[in-house]
């Protein structure tokens, strides 16, 4: 059976300038675009619109952007490396901003950092994400000691074994995208 494409987020999550970010984001969009059932969309938090959005307020915004972005999208895979055993700030006000547009809808992670490769963050998201009633996926991509793991070129000394690697994340992400985008529109959910 055929489907139209699903509508991917890939949110990267750190907004340092100079990121290690752009080498993992810029391999990891080459291996979603070589998939025909996926559509990319790259919601950068450090995009000015979003930057400017995601400012820390005493008010909370309603973030029309980021919420208009990742209502329309099926799915999504949140880029972020770990910082301090935890997550970047950066994401936890972007998880925040945006309530309703997160629900029914899958979460898959490539993570990068020290020895831990990021998954002390993921962990920590995985119970985020839960309470935005989104689901996540159980296997990631990680690279640990991220800056020994690419070439200057940015693509990964171990090409196959990290291809493989997100062929699993994005094979599952298939799965749940294409089965909650037609749980969605069968019934709404009310969780
Ligand atoms: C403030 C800060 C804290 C960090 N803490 C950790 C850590 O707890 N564990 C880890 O594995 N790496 C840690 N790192 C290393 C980062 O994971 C690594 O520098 C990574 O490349 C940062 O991603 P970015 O450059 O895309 O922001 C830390 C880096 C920074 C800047």
């Amino acid at each position: 059976m055929s489907h139209a494409p699903l509508k991917i987020g890939v949110l990267i999550g750190s907004v340092r300038p100079g990121r290690f970010a752009d080498k993992v984001s810029r391999w990891f969009l080459s291996e979603i675009g070589q998939r025909d059932d996926m559509e990319t969309h790259v919601i950068d938090l450090s995009e000015p619109v979003l930057a400017d959005e995601l400012k820390l307020t005493l008010e909370q915004s309603d973030a029309p952007t980021l919420a208009r972005r990742i209502g329309g999208l099926d799915g999504f895979v949140v880029i972020t490396p770990e910082y301090n055993h935890g997550y970047p700030a950066a994401l936890k006000l972007a998880v925040d901003y945006v309530y309703r547009e997160w629900r029914a809808k899958p979460v898959g992670f490539v993570s990068y950092g020290g020895m831990a490769g990021g998954q002390r963050a993921v962990e920590q998201l995985r119970q985020v994400f839960a309470e935005m009633h989104a689901v996540t996926l159980r296997d990631t991509v990680s690279f640990h000691m991220a800056w020994e793991r690419f070439d200057d070129d940015g693509r990964p000394h171990d090409e196959d074994g990290s291809a493989k690697a997100a062929a699993v994340l994005l094979d599952q992400l298939a799965w749940w995208g294409l089965t909650l985008r037609e749980g969605r529109a069968l019934r709404s959910y009310d969780g």
